[in-house]
């Protein structure tokens, strides 16, 4: 049974505010993915961040708040369709970029003019958030480039005792980073998808383009193809071709994991195959801790069953691209 918990006792609460105010660390769920948190108006508690993550400073990072009418303290400009976005979609999984307000430190928008803000769900998030009493700065709760955790004891095995309190707020319900969208220039423009799809956004905002993945926009970590990655290799195979593949990749006694949409039409003694089923929702829920098992199994390869070609699945698509392209493309940073 998955475990459900949705709110923190007031002990819990309060070490957490405390680790904020002190500068530390914290881990909090949200209905995304667990995010690793510093007072985001506390230059040298962020930067700690930064440094768990090993990630570059960069890389900007998102600043949660709990309800859209602190949006001005981060924003110097909120445009209409921003407001109407936020109304719609607050609180849940969707970060918008605005133009940054002049007191928001440089190290959470890495120098850009533009900061990324979000009001999420989660009631522990949100308690959290309250209790604190300002902006939290979090990236999700992983190493650079590496999967996003969804479950408290993800966050535990990622970075030990180095976080000094993780709020543990059961499995994350959607299981993917959120939607990011940029309001920008009188334009709207979608920069990583999520569960806030394309067409839910174009409901709210009319037009929204699409951030090419070579045009020139404002930095986003999780853009780069590096990202969202198990340690094994992985590879993306058509459903009719994934007993072929796993059985020419096992012909030297070695072991292979294969994430499915269906059982196996035979059994194979080296392979691990967990059939993720055709649903988005539950396939998008549980897609992290499904790459986490199959990347503890040993096995030499991964092969991940291709994801149907609808707009249904453009994140979860998005996601294992990106999982799939570290070990094959070369990626184009100048920073690393
Ligand atoms: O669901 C989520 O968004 C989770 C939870 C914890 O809120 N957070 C998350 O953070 O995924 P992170 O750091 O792993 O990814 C943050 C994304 C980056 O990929 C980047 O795209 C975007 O936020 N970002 C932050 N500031 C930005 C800016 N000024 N312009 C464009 N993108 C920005
Ligand atoms: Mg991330």
């Amino acid at each position: 049974m998955a475990k459900k918990i949705l709110r923190a006792s007031q002990a819990e609460i309060e070490a957490a505010v405390q680790a904020l105010r002190d500068g530390d660390v914290v881990a909090f769920p949200t209905e995304t993915v667990y995010g690793l948190g510093a007072n985001a108006n506390h230059v040298s508690a962020v930067r700690k961040v930064y440094e768990l993550k090993q990630r570059p400073l960069t890389h900007p990072l998102i600043v949660h708040i709990d309800h859209r009418r602190f949006l001005h303290r981060w924003a110097h400009e909120v445009p209409e369709v921003a407001e109407k976005l936020a109304e719609r979609f607050w609180p849940g999984p969707l970060t918008i970029v605005l133009p940054r307000a002049a007191n928001v430190p440089d190290i959470i928008t890495g120098g850009q003019d533009t900061v990324a803000i979000r009001v999420p769900s989660h009631p522990m998030a949100q308690q959290l958030l309250t209790a604190f009493g300002g902006g939290i700065a979090a990236p999700s709760a992983n190493r650079f480039g590496r999967l996003s955790a969804t479950r408290a004891e993800h966050v535990r095995e990622e970075f030990g005792d180095a976080v000094r309190v993780v709020l543990d707020g059961g499995e994350s319900q959607v299981g993917l980073e959120s939607t990011i969208v940029s309001c920008l220039d009188g334009k709207v423009r979608l920069l990583r998808p999520g569960a806030v799809t394309l067409e839910m956004l174009r409901s709210v905002a009319g037009e929204v383009e699409l951030a090419g993945a070579d045009e020139h926009v404002p930095r986003v970590p999780g853009s780069l193809a590096s990202h969202y990655a198990p340690q094994t290799p992985l590879q993306l195979v058509l459903a009719d071709e994934l007993e072929a593949t796993a059985e020419q990749l096992t012909s030297d006694q070695r072991r292979i994991a294969v994430l499915a949409q269906r059982p196996p039409l035979r059994t194979y003694p080296s392979v691990t195959w967990i059939n993720a089923g055709s649903r988005v929702d539950a396939y998008a829920h549980d897609l992290y801790v499904n790459l986490r098992t199959l990347d503890k199994t040993g096995c030499a390869h991964i092969l991940v069953q291709r994801v149907p070609d609808t707009p249904a699945w453009d994140a979860v698509r998005d996601r294992l691209q990106r999982a799939a392209t570290t070990y094959d493309i070369e990626v184009v940073e100048e920073d690393g």
